[in-house]
């Protein structure tokens, strides 16, 4: 698995030294889009690192994944300032336009819908971001415009 060989080049690389799990984690997730547990176990191996350690890490980013994300990805702010502005509107919408629910991503894999905390950006609330890029003073209509592009 050519996707295994850039694990084990990044792991090598490093000297299959335990300080390099993040960058091993990053080389993974890049490779193979999430991180399934049997990677986990090779990467934990590779390091001889305990596999506790390697999924404290993973899962103490929110940068990783442990499960597969959609192809395209929308995050709503429900902090304060943006649930306030309407936030929890705009996520009441996508979860009705995707049928499904923050934190999922659906079925087709097209699409996954996540909620923030607080994004920083409270001065343009209500803060959503889709595909990494961040949009503010969104109303539910824009984004359901947005996200509906995806579907084709
Ligand atoms: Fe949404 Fe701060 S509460 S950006």
């Amino acid at each position: 698995d050519r996707r295994l060989k850039r694990l084990d080049i990044t792991m090598k690389r490093n000297q299959y030294k335990g300080d390099a799990l993040i960058e091993v984690l990053h080389a993974a997730q890049d490779a193979f889009g999430y991180l399934e547990e049997d990677v986990l176990v090779y990467i934990a191996q590779g390091l001889k690192l305990p596999l506790s350690r390697v999924y404290g890490v993973a899962t103490f980013y929110h940068l990783f994944s442990l499960k597969p994300t959609g192809a395209h990805s929308c995050v709503v702010c429900m902090g304060t300032a943006c649930y306030v502005k309407g936030g929890g509107k705009v996520m009441d919408a996508l979860q009705d336009e995707l049928g499904i629910e923050a934190g999922e991503t659906t079925p087709d894999g097209n699409v996954s819908l996540m909620a923030a905390r607080c994004l920083g950006a409270c001065g343009i609330a209500p803060a959503v971001v889709l595909d990494g890029t961040v949009m503010g003073k969104q109303e539910a209509q824009q984004v359901l415009t947005e996200v509906k592009r995806w579907e084709n």
